[in-house]
């Protein structure tokens, strides 16, 4: 049975796309249940939309507290049957209302390699102005510390002196919506184990994506990422 998950997001949803398109093409092995998002004119929507995905959008504005909107925002993951949350470009900061609520099931992106530029909302331009050779992208278990959760998978870029935030962030794009669907596909599989900080993921019979230019991405990308 396909791995049934929710996808939250605030913005633009590429990520959240990059994951229909897999799921579509039958890459992915999950069920999406739902596309929740926080903002009311986020692009997000449109592609649930257009993917025929069921969505909800609740205006954190119109909530009196963090707690008030993360008590909402359970009541519909949890609703919804999903047994994975994916925060995919969700720009709030979360509520142990929330995280205990799905315990060791929330996972994120961050476009950086944590624990760099960790904990902010500006990582790709905050590795510019450190003068960083390398930066990427981090699939992460969330916990309460921001950016903080056990580390799946990593892709590494380069970064140069010629580099903008739109240059850098294209790239780590790019790798982006290949890890992250990876990851979920791992948790899918049933093939994810967490010691401590330590992530393992479980060998199986699958052969590898052909390494792209430039990249380092740890584990390897398997076929179809
Ligand atoms: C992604 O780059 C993701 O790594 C970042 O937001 C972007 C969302 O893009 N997340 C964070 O910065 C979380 N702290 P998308 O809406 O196109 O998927």
């Amino acid at each position: 049975m396909s791995l049934p998950i929710a996808i939250v997001a605030s913005g633009n949803g590429t990520n959240a796309q990059a994951m229909i398109d897999l799921m579509k093409q039958g890459v992915l092995d999950v069920d999406i249940r739902l596309i929740f998002c926080n903002r009311p004119n986020a692009r997000v929507i449109e592609r649930a939309k257009a993917a025929g995905i069921p969505w909800q959008m609740e205006d954190h504005k119109a909530y009196p507290s963090r707690e008030a909107f993360d008590a909402v925002m359970t009541e519909a993951l949890k609703k919804s049957g999903a047994e994975l949350i994916v925060l995919a470009g969700y720009m709030r900061l979360l509520t142990s209302t929330f995280l205990d609520a799905f315990k060791n099931r929330v996972i994120n992106i961050h476009p950086s390699l944590l624990p760099a530029f960790g904990g902010g909302v500006h990582a790709g331009p905050d590795a510019l102005a450190h003068g960083v050779k390398l930066s990427g992208c981090t699939v992460h278990f969330v916990e309460m510390e921001v950016d903080s959760g056990p580390i799946i998978i990593q892709a590494a870029v380069p970064c140069d002196a010629e580099d903008d935030e739109e240059s850098l962030m294209n790239r780590i794009h790019v790798l982006e919506h290949r890890i992250y669907p990876q990851a979920v596909q791992w948790i899918a599989e049933g093939r994810v184990h967490v010691q401590g900080r330590r992530v393992s993921v479980a060998k199986a019979d699958r052969k590898l994506a052909v390494p792209g230019e430039n990249s380092l991405v740890w584990p390897p990308l398997e076929e179809g990422f």
